[in-house]
């Protein structure tokens, strides 16, 4: 019998005895010093959430001792294994204050903290929880459609899967609290990672504590990972995180259109341009939860007149209690870059303001406080289907400020959602990027090319003709 299988064994017990790791007490005491510095902060000195810099926030932090956690590979209700912890406090929770903490914490420091998150709920001394299994078959996403259909998923996820069922609107009155169901065609928002694996665990198991529940018991295992993987074709911005800063209008021939769908907007790049909440001024308020988390913008030109295209998710729509309405944002003066909240005493601004309802203004502010209203210099196109916004705003190139081949003019782009209570500086904010409007094509060069090439069959005929003769 070789001895190998109990060697080893025997060699990592002498090591153990040798070099002991971190004792419970000890791995416990780290984990407390870490949470004191870093987490307490939101999630309370005694772990329920009750944190000094919790005031108003939602999602409201995590309270550990009732241990209700929503990112589980376990089913509803149950508690979540240490690996399920570890992956969160690694990677935080995105549209959430929940930071990630991959890059400040060590491993180490990470087991820790499980170690005394554990500790704070006596529940995870008695329940023991246990990961589902995932199906690791083929998907068929077109089951998977049918399936959203049968299980009413478009009741609060919206027919398009953009969060704006009917129900979402009920949700936020009923709990208190807004409670917006998943945006699908935002990939990057969800909570518990969006590959089909983990949204099958969210379908399966629910998340704890939401109007999301689990569907264990209602569909079946194939039709829950067929239905994942629906959802997660749905994702139609996967680049939103990309660092890219310019918008370039492209160059159309003849009228600029007037609608949102119309073939000529084919020719624009579409950027996607992370939005997030104001909360740099307060008062009136910081605003850690607006609804936009990224607008679309495309901008098209015909050498007199330029057009932005600007689309955002909003899951009502309603006028209700406030209006849903949208900014455009310049330099007021050439060649400055004002603070990005409506400029400054020394670097005003302009901007283009739409209202739903359809006010058209054009501002221009020194600062939050200091705006001066006018009459619209430009024309807007609102229209608002299936969770979206589309707004199209049209001017001329010349005017303040003027639109010029070649040049790069800072733009900032902002969107409010009355219905999520946002109004003034409550609101989802850019940062500044540029806008430039591609150069009229030159024909100059082809035409040079075409000259030469018939001077040179022309001189090659001459030739011909000379050594025939
Ligand atoms: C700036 C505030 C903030 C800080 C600091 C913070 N958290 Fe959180 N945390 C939150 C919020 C808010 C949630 C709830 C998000 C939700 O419900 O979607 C949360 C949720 C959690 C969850 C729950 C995950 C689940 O599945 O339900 C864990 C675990 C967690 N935080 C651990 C930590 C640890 C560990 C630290 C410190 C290293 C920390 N947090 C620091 C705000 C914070
Ligand atoms: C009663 C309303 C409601 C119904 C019905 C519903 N959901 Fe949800 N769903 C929610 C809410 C609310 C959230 C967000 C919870 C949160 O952010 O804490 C959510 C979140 C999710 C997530 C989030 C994952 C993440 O990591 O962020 C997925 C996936 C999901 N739902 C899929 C579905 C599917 C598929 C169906 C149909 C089988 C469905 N939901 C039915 C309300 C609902």
């Amino acid at each position: 019998m070789p001895l190998f299988p109990l060697f080893v064994p025997s060699v990592l017990f002498v090591l153990s005895v040798l070099f002991p790791g971190p004792s419970q007490a000890e791995t416990l005491d780290l984990g407390r010093a870490i949470y004191m510095q870093r987490c307490f902060w939101c999630h309370g000195e005694t772990g329920h959430g009750d944190g000094p810099s919790a005031v108003g926030m939602f999602p409201r932090p995590r309270d550990f001792v009732a241990a209700d956690y929503k990112i589980r590979s376990t089913p509803h209700g149950h508690l979540p294994t240490d690996e399920d912890l570890l992956r969160v406090i690694s990677r935080g929770i995105p549209g959430t204050p929940m930071p990630a903490w991959v890059k400040i914490l060590s491993q180490e420091e990470h087991h820790a903290l499980v170690a005394y998150l554990k500790s704070l709920s006596p529940r995870f001394a008695a329940e023991k929880p246990q990961p589902l299994p995932v199906p690791d078959g083929p998907a068929n996403p077109e089951a998977g459609k049918e399936v959203y259909r049968k299980a009413r998923c478009f009741l609060c996820h919206g027919e398009a899967g953009r969060g704006d069922g009917e129900l979402t609107a009920t949700l936020n009155f009923e709990w208190g609290i807004p409670h917006s169901a998943r945006d699908f065609t935002r990939g990057w928002t969800f909570k518990g990672g969006h590959e089909p694996h983990d949204i099958y665990l969210r379908i399966t198991g629910g998340l704890n504590g939401t109007p999301m529940g689990p569907y264990a018991d209602i569909l079946t295992d194939q039709e829950r990972w067929d239905l994942a993987h629906y959802v997660a074709s749905l994702d139609l911005e996967p680049s939103a995180t990309t660092e890219d800063f310019l918008v370039t209008a492209a160059l159309i021939e003849g009228n600029l259109p007037e609608t949102h769908d119309g073939p000529a907007w084919q020719k624009a790049r579409m950027l996607t341009v992370p939005l997030a909440g104001q909360i740099v001024q307060s008062p009136p308020l910081r605003w850690w939860t607006p609804s936009a988390g990224a607008c679309n913008v495309r901008a098209l030109h015909n050498g007199h007149d330029i057009a932005f295209l600007v689309e955002w998710d909003d899951p009502t729509g309603k006028p209700e209690p406030l209006p849903d309405s949208a900014f455009l944002q310049f330099p007021a003066q050439e060649g400055s870059k004002p603070y990005f909240l409506f400029g400054d005493s020394d670097n005003p601004v302009k901007l283009w303001h739409w209202q739903a309802g359809n006010t058209a203004e054009e501002w221009t502010a020194t600062g939050s406080a200091n705006t001066e209203v006018r009459p619209a210099i430009f024309q807007v196109y609102p229209s608002y289907k299936e969770g979206r916004w589309r707004v199209l705003f049209r001017r001329s190139l010349s005017g303040e400020p003027s639109f010029e081949a070649g040049k790069f003019l800072p733009v900032l782009f902002s969107v409010r959602d009355g219905a999520n209570g946002e109004s003034g500086n409550v609101r989802a904010t850019s940062t500044w990027l540029y806008v430039t409007v591609e150069r009229p094509r030159s024909f100059r060069p082809w035409l040079l090319a075409l000259a030469y090439m018939l001077g040179a069959g022309v001189v090659e005929l001459w030739v011909l003709a000379k050594l025939k003769s």
